[in-house]
């Protein structure tokens, strides 16, 4: 059968407060509504639609790119309307009902609500929950089946002590949906088209209802307000750390990672308090993040070690390499094998030799530095005319002074010498010596000028 998932995204989401639509809200550096397409992809869904209402321009405009079918919904009149919007677009197979603002439910819950899905079958996700206030519950019928729900606003007294609630989340066949949506009617007390409703529909026909359970309550948490939102964040980040810990990494605190995309990690690896990892990062075997440090779309090879508060974007480490503390890597940095960059260097689009050392502060950009370079404090690759950028080669063991400007385009021969505090323009050939620099001159018992002495004082 087919697969059609219909994902609800039109609510206004008031109690975020805020002028970016709910859904669009990030959970680990992606939009909530994002982390749901993902996870429909993940079964295989044939067609995805997602109904879009409050800030339908700008949820659209943020999904460009994903094979969706949008549908809008213009007046938001419950989710039963919701889904209706979309009846006109589905298959002949089974449908999955999911939510923009409910990001961390898991393949393997729906994949097992799915498999319960057939002509005489469907399926309800449900949870019990100390508190169910607020929430659709479910009724059973004697024979302990699930046969109606009922909103929190329009249950008795002892329907509200009922603790199994309605996640929202259903799968049907999409026959069974054309049959039962036509006949909802807002007849309830909040005036709306009740999805629920449905599942009444179903015990009167003979069309069963299965019922499943989450395995954690959090897969089927909905965010209204900024309070939820970082829960999930922390609820989603502490199963990150725990996954990392299982496969071998040592943590110094759990509770102080950040991982905004996909980490992959070797054996042994140490990651050390406040570090955030942003988009695909690979960290090797036996690789060390100091606290407080930022990697982003980056290859760390075995063995390096990255000190406290550096900053790595879109660079890759060969291995054994030593960086920061307080560096800054950015996009097309390639380090060799044991090469070092050091306190307040900044690398860009620069390839660095095997055991090459930048140690402090540096700007090496758009350059390549041969194996077992020494660039000593202060030097400036001066890529930038105000108009083009220029490259910088430097070549094998080279030895560049302390607070060397180096005017792109240039050339550093291999074993060449720079004086420190040169402004090299031209050339430099292999195993020469280039000083750019004043002449110092020195005076002999120069006077040194002297303060007047103040007047005194008058009493
Ligand atoms: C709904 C369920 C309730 C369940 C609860 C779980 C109904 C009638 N009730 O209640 O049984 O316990 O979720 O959180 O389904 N939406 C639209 N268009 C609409 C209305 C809603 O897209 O016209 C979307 C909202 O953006 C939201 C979701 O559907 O993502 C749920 O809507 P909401 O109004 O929050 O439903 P609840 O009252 O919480
Ligand atoms: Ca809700």
């Amino acid at each position: 059968m087919t697969l059609d998932v219909v994902i609800l995204a039109a609510g206004q989401g008031t109690r975020m407060r805020s002028a970016t639509p709910k859904v669009l809200h990030p959970v680990a550096g992606k939009p909530m509504v994002r982390h749901v397409i993902d996870t429909a992809m993940g079964l295989g869904a044939d067609r995805l639609h997602v109904v879009i209402g409050h800030g339908a321009e700008r949820v659209r405009e943020r999904l460009a790119g994903c094979p969706l079918r949008f549908v809008v919904q213009a007046e938001q009149k419950g989710t039963g309307h919701a889904v209706a919007q979309a009846l006109d677009g589905l298959g002949d197979g089974k449908v999955l009902v999911l939510y923009g603002d409910v990001p961390l439910i898991r393949h393997d819950t729906l994949s097992a609500l799915l498999d319960a899905v057939d002509e005489r079958h469907m399926a309800l996700l449900t949870v019990t929950l100390a508190d169910p206030t607020g929430y659709g519950r479910i009724k059973r019928n004697a024979r302990g089946e699930a046969a109606a729900i009922v909103e929190h606003k329009d249950a008795s007294e002892a329907e509200r002590a009922i603790t199994e609630c309605n996640t929202g989340i259903m799968a049907m066949t999409a026959d069974q949906l054309r049959r039962w949506l036509p006949r909802l009617s807002s007849d309830n007390a909040q005036g709306e088209y009740y999805l629920t409703d449905v599942i009444a529909m179903a015990a009167e026909e003979g069309t069963a209802i299965a019922t499943a359970q989450p395995a954690s309550a959090t897969e089927v948490e909905g965010v209204n307000n900024r309070l939820q939102l970082a829960r999930l964040e922390r609820a989603h980040q502490l199963a990150e750390a725990e996954r990392l810990m299982t496969g071998g990494v040592t943590l110094a605190d759990p509770a102080r990672l950040d991982v905004r995309g996909r980490l992959r990690c070797g054996q042994d690896v140490e990651i050390d308090v406040g570090c955030v990892f942003e988009g695909e990062v690979e960290l090797a075997e036996g690789v060390r993040v100091g606290p407080y440090s930022i990697i982003r779309d980056s290859r760390i090879g075995p063995g390096c070690v990255i000190e406290a508060h550096s900053l790595l974007d879109g660079a890759i480490l060969d291995g054994e390499c030593q960086v920061g503390p307080f560096a800054r890597l950015r996009p097309g940095t390639h380090l060799a094998r044991q090469a070092k960059v050091g306190n307040f260097v900044e690398t860009k689009n620069a390839r660095i030799g095997e055991g090459s050392k930048i140690n402090h502060l540096s700007y090496v950009g758009d350059a390549r530095l041969g194996r077992d370079v020494n660039v000593g404090a202060g030097t400036i690759t001066c890529n930038y005319d105000g108009a083009n950028k220029h490259h910088t080669e430097i070549g094998d063991a080279a030895f560049i002074g302390s607070n060397t400007a180096l005017v792109a385009p240039v050339r550093v021969g291999e074993r060449a010498t720079i004086g420190a505090g040169s402004t090299i323009s031209r050339d430099v050939e292999a195993g020469a010596l280039g000083v750019a620099r004043g002449r110092q001159i020195t005076k002999a018992d120069w006077p040194r000028p002297r303060k007047q002495p103040k007047s005194e004082p008058k009493e």
